[in-house]
């Protein structure tokens, strides 16, 4: 199902990731690739560890041993400011529990990380309304995040992750929030997206049918990927 080839470099690579929390271990040896335009779905249990995993991997949280290495860059040795540099050009992360800034609009929002990028407000504004379009929320451009919906702040949450054309895309249970016909249109919205652009994308799901959208799965358990032919 996979349209990579097998022999080609992964575009990011975690390898042996622990991470402990206080006293609770999240991570136990995670290791896992994803491809360039790969898109690969991670399940698990909750408790399992894999918002931790998406973190490490968006290099949001720097892992207590083990590497991840994007384009041949160690992410986890990255200084602090190179490290945020290439999360602002190449990254795009949807966190589970949402992260828009309550104080601004959808269309503020989704505009920022383009301002960000030295873009004109005009511009800027333009490009976010087509990508709130596409992702059926144009109609709340005006709200701020405090009075959408669950499922719309996904949404926009969406479009801000697509907004610059990253290399990567992590997003954390994008449809958690949506009923299945509304998590449909999202995901193939995303997919759509992913395909035409080559954008990979680490898409966190508990359900099967979201899943089923990606050219890969891997599960977690108590922290570890479940190796090859052992996943239930
Ligand atoms: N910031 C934190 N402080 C303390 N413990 C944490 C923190 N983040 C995660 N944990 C713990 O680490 C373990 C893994 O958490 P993680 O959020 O990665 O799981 P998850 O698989 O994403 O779960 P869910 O499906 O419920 O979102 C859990 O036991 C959790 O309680
Ligand atoms: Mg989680």
């Amino acid at each position: 199902m996979s349209t990579h080839s097998e022999k080609s470099a992964p575009l990011l690579a975690a390898r042996g990731l622990t991470k402990t929390h206080g006293r609770t271990p999240a991570l136990r040896g995670a290791s896992v690739e994803l491809h360039a335009g790969e898109i690969l779905a991670v399940t698990g249990a909750s408790g399992s560890g894999k918002s931790t995993l998406l973190h490490c991997l968006a290099g949001i949280v720097r892992p207590d041993e083990g590497s991840v290495v994007y384009g041949g860059t160690r992410l986890d040795r990255l200084p602090e400011k190179r490290l945020s540099e290439l999360r602002r050009t190449d990254f795009g992360v949807v966190f589970q529990f949402g992260q828009l800034i309550p104080e601004l609009t959808a269309l503020d929002n989704v505009a920022l990380p383009l301002l960000l990028a030295g873009a004109s407000r005009g511009e800027a504004h333009r490009r976010a309304g087509e990508w709130l379009e596409r992702f059926g929320v144009l109609g709340q451009k005006e709200l701020r995040p405090g009075e959408m919906s669950g499922g719309q702040a996904q949404r926009v949450s969406l479009a801000r992750a697509l907004v610059t054309g990253p290399k990567v895309v992590f997003a954390d249970e994008p449809t958690g929030a949506l009923d299945s016909l509304s998590g449909e249109q999202v995901m193939s919205a995303l997919v759509h997206t992913a395909r035409e652009a080559r954008t990979a994308v680490l898409l966190i799901t508990h359900d099967a049918q979201v899943a089923a959208y990606a050219d890969r799965e891997v599960q977690l358990r108590d922290g570890a990927v479940v190796p090859l032919g052992v996943a239930a």
